[in-house]
């Protein structure tokens, strides 16, 4: 299958320090390519430079084939790029409903009607249906990363980014987290950088390991963990182990 997401040789420097190093993968729909690698290894920086936060000095980005690279980020996200942050970032004022509403209206560019409708349905996928008055900002920190989810997929994206998503969550937390991006992956091309190696481990499909900006491993998540240049990055810490499928 075509990937969705296909980068290649992409490299950015700030001053000395190189934070992507011809940095290449690829992600195809209904797969998850994850992404591991220490604090500062350049992980953020590739989203940054695949959503058009920031440009890159060299390599290409290609969206469903698709060249974007010099393309502006409010481009990418029409072209169906969409990202979820660590810390959720809602409108704490507004109401879950009005959250996903203003992110399938201006995100997505949906007629009212439309965006009403496809915002219902992602508050029902999310599983916050029954929150959908309650206002952002009173929402335990579970159901922010839910929100957080959902105003990223109400532009119904192709290619999905999320940025540890599973930070700051209990272990039970985590595993009702995973269930819902289990449940979101067959609809899109997911590229999931995670700390949390056990709740990627058990969505990832393949991994990608960083480290100075530079793709160190690549290849199925056993694998990659388990790789002498992954095992040396992490030593004197424990790698959680994968979750059986
Ligand atoms: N705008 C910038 N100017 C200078 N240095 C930057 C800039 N953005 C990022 N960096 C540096 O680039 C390196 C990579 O940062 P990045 O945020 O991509 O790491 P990361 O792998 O996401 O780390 P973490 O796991 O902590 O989130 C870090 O050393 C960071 O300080
Ligand atoms: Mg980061």
């Amino acid at each position: 299958m075509a990937p969705v997401l296909l980068i290649e040789g992409l490299s950015k420097r700030y001053g000395s320090i190189t934070v992507a190093d011809a940095v290449g993968f690829q992600v195809a729909r209904g797969e998850c390519l994850g992404v591991i690698g220490p604090n500062g290894a350049g992980k953020t920086s590739v989203f940054n430079l695949i959503d058009g936060t920031v440009s890159p000095d060299g390599g290409r980005i290609l969206l469903d084939g698709m060249d974007v690279t010099r393309r502006p980020k409010h481009l990418r996200a029409r072209l169906g790029m969409a990202r979820a942050y660590q810390v959720p970032q809602p409108f704490p004022d507004l109401s879950a409903f009005e959250n996903v509403l203003v992110a399938t209206t201006f995100g997505a560019g949906l007629s009212a009607s439309d965006a009403k409708a496809v915002a219902r349905e992602t508050l029902r996928l999310t599983g916050l249906w029954d929150k959908r008055e309650v206002m952002a900002g009173s929402l335990p920190l579970l159901d922010r990363k839910r929100l957080e989810l959902g105003r990223a997929l109400a532009s119904q994206p192709k290619l999905l980014l999320l940025d540890e998503i599973a930070g700051g969550l209990t272990q039970m937390e985590v595993v009702e987290l995973v269930a819902l991006i289990r449940s979101i992956k067959p609809t899109v091309a997911m590229v999931w950088i995670e700390h949390v190696t056990h709740a990627l481990s058990a969505v990832a499909d393949r991994l990608v390991a960083m480290n100075f900006g530079r793709v160190i491993a690549e290849g199925e998540p056993q694998e990659v963990m388990n790789s002498p240049s992954v095992q040396e990055v992490y030593l004197g810490t424990v790698l959680d182990a994968p979750a059986a499928d």
